[in-house]
């Protein structure tokens, strides 16, 4: 009987749930959309229930529709959305109230607070992060400031937290294990990530009772057995990685100076810098890759917020396309954007810019702009933004990256790629398998139980699709590169 791992894969608008073969070919694939809530502006929720509903109703339903038995599969591969900070009640697993998504800006006064007592270079240096309203760490302390009676229960040790795989984990175990992959602990701004262990000093700059937190454990390996009630035999849980750690993985990015950029919602750039942390001098995340047999890699992060969202805003909020797919035809219909930019800065910026007041912008109109060069502008802004996470990358890494590997759905988009590649005058390689993300949480379930002998094994699965290659000069791209500069500038200290 053939036997195959299975990935959750809980994202920021659907769970996924994806069944992979020896050969890593995906056998099944169900996918489930939930709920957003936005309770007011700049904040974002997800209620709990509906998170571990709709992950547990895919994971059935691959199993049911691809007729695989819960005894075939050999284990489970855990990748989630991360930051996104949940509490619930220790006892009863009641949550405590909705889940605050890594979006929300619920905190940017708190980050305000701590950016005015001084406390930056030092959060940095512990954490390989920054102040912003991003992380989970101030969302707690939002939640400790705003919920009565929370601070006194979880110091009596009656509340836990933990971050979307956290949640997951318990939740498959029946309450039975409390932990959380070193990954996600390295984005909540509580985890020291020289000791790899949570941070005392950070706990207590946040003001955070320590007794809400999970124990933390590797990437890859046996983390704990799901519950026999869930799918009639208890299934071993054996990786557990943020999603674009996952998506890092399952990109194969394994030696140091390797890099990966996902276009979702937003855009992560991960590059894996090996063994040792390093921290950024121009506005890069330092984060944890994953920690297989003990032994971490570390990355570094350009988080941009908005990228495919871009898109979606063009089709829901304007509704100039009916579909995400018509924008491709559409951006080619037209030249080039006739002098527009678009800067989509509809949260702030990210990295490398970290401006939650930077609004977003469209700038260069004239009577002659119509739809396609404004629907060409958004795309060119997902490369755009790229471009100044790269430049960061190779500054901060002292590489200058040969090769960057994509993945997401906004790489579909063949105008977008070889944009890309032109503006950022390196090639651009897009692989046959686009789960990547779901693939890398699959890897390391597998390797975690012995289903894949090693990281070398996993290396011959990865196969190129396209390479795209830079077909402009680095003059037309100087010109265009130092348009879009002059409309960042312009969108930023805006909602001041
Ligand atoms: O840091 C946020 C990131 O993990 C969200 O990813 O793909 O769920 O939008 P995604």
């Amino acid at each position: 009987m053939s036997q195959y791992i299975l990935a959750l894969d809980q994202g920021t608008t659907s769970s996924r749930a994806i069944l992979f073969d020896h050969d890593g070919r995906a056998v099944g694939t169900e996918q489930q959309e939930y709920r957003q809530i936005y309770p007011a502006p700049g904040q974002v929720e997800h209620n709990p229930a509906d998170i571990w509903e709709s992950q547990l109703t895919v994971a059935k339903r691959v199993l049911r529709r691809s007729r695989i038995s819960a005894e075939q599969v050999a284990a489970i591969g855990i990748t989630n959305q991360r930051e996104t900070t949940l509490l619930w009640e220790k006892e009863t697993g009641k949550p405590v109230g909705n889940a605050i998504v890594w979006q929300s800006r619920v905190s940017s006064g708190i980050c305000q607070r701590l950016k005015e007592a001084g406390v930056g270079d030092r959060l940095r240096e512990i954490t390989g992060l920054l102040i912003d309203p991003y992380f989970s760490g101030t969302k707690l302390t939002w939640l400790f400031e705003n919920v009565e009676g929370l601070r006194s229960r979880a110091e009596r040790g009656e509340i836990l937290f933990g971050t979307v795989d956290s949640y997951l984990i318990w939740k498959l175990t029946g309450g039975r294990k409390h932990v959380t992959d070193i990954s996600n602990a390295s984005r909540t701004l509580l985890f020291d990530i020289h000791q790899q262990e949570w941070s005392p000093e950070m706990l207590e700059m946040l003001n955070i009772p320590a007794a809400i937190l999970p124990e933390v454990v590797d990437s890859s390996g046996l983390i704990a057995e799901t519950d026999p009630e869930i799918f009639g035999k208890s299934i071993p849980i054996a990786g557990a990685a943020g999603d674009q750690q996952a998506a890092t993985f399952g990109q194969i990015c394994y030696e140091p100076g390797m890099a990966k950029n996902t276009y979702g919602t937003g855009c992560f750039m991960l590059m894996n810098i090996g063994s040792k942390p390093r921290l950024s001098e121009n506005g890069l995340l330092t984060t944890i890759g994953w920690r297989i047999n003990g032994q971490t890699t570390y990355c570094l992060e350009g988080a941009i917020f908005i990228a495919g969202a871009a898109i979606q805003w063009l089709r829901d909020g304007l509704e100039i396309i009916a579909h995400a797919s018509e924008s491709e035809a559409m951006a080619t219909s037209v030249e080039d954007t006739h002098g527009v930019y678009f800067v989509p800065a509809f949260v702030g910026l990210g990295a490398p810019y970290w401006d939650a007041e930077a609004r977003g912008l469209a700038i260069g109109l004239t009577r002659g702009t119509t739809k396609a060069h404004l629907v060409r502008a958004a795309l060119e802004s997902i490369a755009y933004q790229t471009r100044d996470v790269l430049d960061a990358m190779n500054r901060d890494s002292g590489i200058r990256l040969a090769e960057l590997r994509v993945d997401g759905g906004a790489t579909s988009n063949n105008f977008l790629m070889q944009f890309q590649a032109d503006l950022l005058q390196t090639s651009v390689h897009r692989p046959v398998i686009l789960e990547t993300t779901a693939m890398g949480a699959a890897y390391l379930a597998g390797l975690g139980i012995g289903f894949w002998e090693s990281q070398a094994e996993l290396t011959k699965k990865w196969v190129i699709d396209q390479a795209f290659e830079p077909a402009m000069t680095s003059d037309e791209v100087d010109k265009l590169y130092r348009g879009w500069t002059r409309a960042v500038e312009r969108s930023r200290g805006w909602e001041s």
